[in-house]
């Protein structure tokens, strides 16, 4: 993605700041550790000079180095594990003196190997799509703050369910997304009347897979037409890069809220097509929120749109009343 330098340098300070800080919390522990189980530090010093030694002697005896490093590895695991074992007995955990990264993956640098990590692209397309609002929002609205309570439990006659049961199997299939992302590939639209909980399940998904280290782009119809726009007729300063239009096809996942509150024209038409069908044909989900009710999705869309919503999508129905109404009121 095309980040304006100063952008890219200020995200790669984070990743230093994130590393620095590591650093002392292990070098503060480690302290921590040898005033309190000072057999620990004797342990280590041992680790040290045994891998000295066997450096050593490699280098005389090259002949021999692999038994000789396989005669340290275990060594240094009886070690290692005698000081796991002081550890626990001391009431402290086994990884007390190898603190967790904020990304294990990485080991909070960014990039595996020459590889941008799935954090760096994510936090690279949170700058370029400003997610702050997102970022925000689903510290707030999760699968864990969902409730049902908002839900009438009373059978509504022309579903023979009532919007309660209703709510609970289409968060059971939220769930389900989730869990399976890896492995299945579904895309999903989640319809229904204004207040129901379509974004508020958007966001449960959205900070489900971000926490689970894929890369998520969340926009309103209006942003992703006004995206497209910007990309094909400004040519001055303010042109979308490339790149960043590209993540809108292969980033992991891409959520539509609010489709068919754009402005309808045969631009966004083309454009709402094209992107729907590559991310398809790049096996890329996508999950698309709608006030809009199938039949209206006939009106506003091309026959093209509606058939690979159709059979591509699965519908999510919500009903019931506003929630907004019942909870703030
Ligand atoms: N299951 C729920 N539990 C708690 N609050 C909810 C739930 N669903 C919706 N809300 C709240 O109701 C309001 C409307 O929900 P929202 O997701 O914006 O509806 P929609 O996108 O369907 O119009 C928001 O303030 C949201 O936080
Ligand atoms: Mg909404
Ligand atoms: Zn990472």
């Amino acid at each position: 993605m095309n980040l304006k330098r100063s952008q890219y340098k200020i995200i790669m300070q984070q990743y230093e700041a994130k590393q620095l800080h590591m650093k002392h919390e292990i070098k503060k522990r480690k302290e921590e550790i040898y005033h309190k189980i000072p057999l620990i530090k004797v342990l280590d010093d041992e680790i040290a000079s045994n891998s000295i030694d066997t450096t050593c002697y490699i280098i005389e005896h090259p002949e021999e180095s692999a038994d000789k490093l396989e005669e340290l590895q275990e060594n240094n695991l009886i070690l290692s594990k005698k000081k796991f074992h002081l550890l626990v007995e001391n009431g402290y955990s086994e990884n007390y003196m190898q603190p967790e990264y904020a990304c294990p993956m990485c080991k909070d640098t960014g990039y595996i190997g020459r590889d941008k990590c799935s954090c760096l692209k994510q936090a690279m397309i949170d700058i370029a799509y400003e997610q702050s609002n997102i970022k925000t929002a689903i510290q707030e609205e999760n699968f864990d703050t969902f409730s049902l309570h908002y839900y009438s439990d009373e059978t509504d006659p022309r579903y023979n369910l009532s919007p309660l049961e209703n709510a609970h199997i289409v968060y059971d299939k939220c769930k389900k997304f989730v869990a399976h992302f890896d492995n299945t590939f579904t895309n999903m639209i989640l319809y229904g009347q204004a207040g129901l909980g379509k974004t508020f399940l958007c966001n449960c998904i959205a900070k489900a897979l971000l926490d689970t280290s894929h890369t998520v782009i969340y926009l309103t119809a209006f942003q992703l037409f006004k995206l497209f726009e910007d990309y094909k007729f400004n040519n001055d300063d303010s042109k979308v890069p490339d790149e960043q239009i590209e993540s809108i096809f292969d980033c992991d996942l891409l959520i539509i809220d609010d489709l068919g509150t754009e402005l309808n024209t045969r631009f966004t038409g083309v454009e709402l097509f094209n992107c729907l069908n590559t991310r398809l044909l790049n096996k890329k989900s996508t999950l698309i929120s709608t006030n809009l009710s199938p039949t209206d999705w006939s009106k506003q869309y091309s026959d093209r749109i509606v058939s690979r919503i159709f059979g591509n999508y699965e519908p999510l129905k919500l009903f019931g009343s506003d929630i907004r109404l019942k909870k703030y009121t």
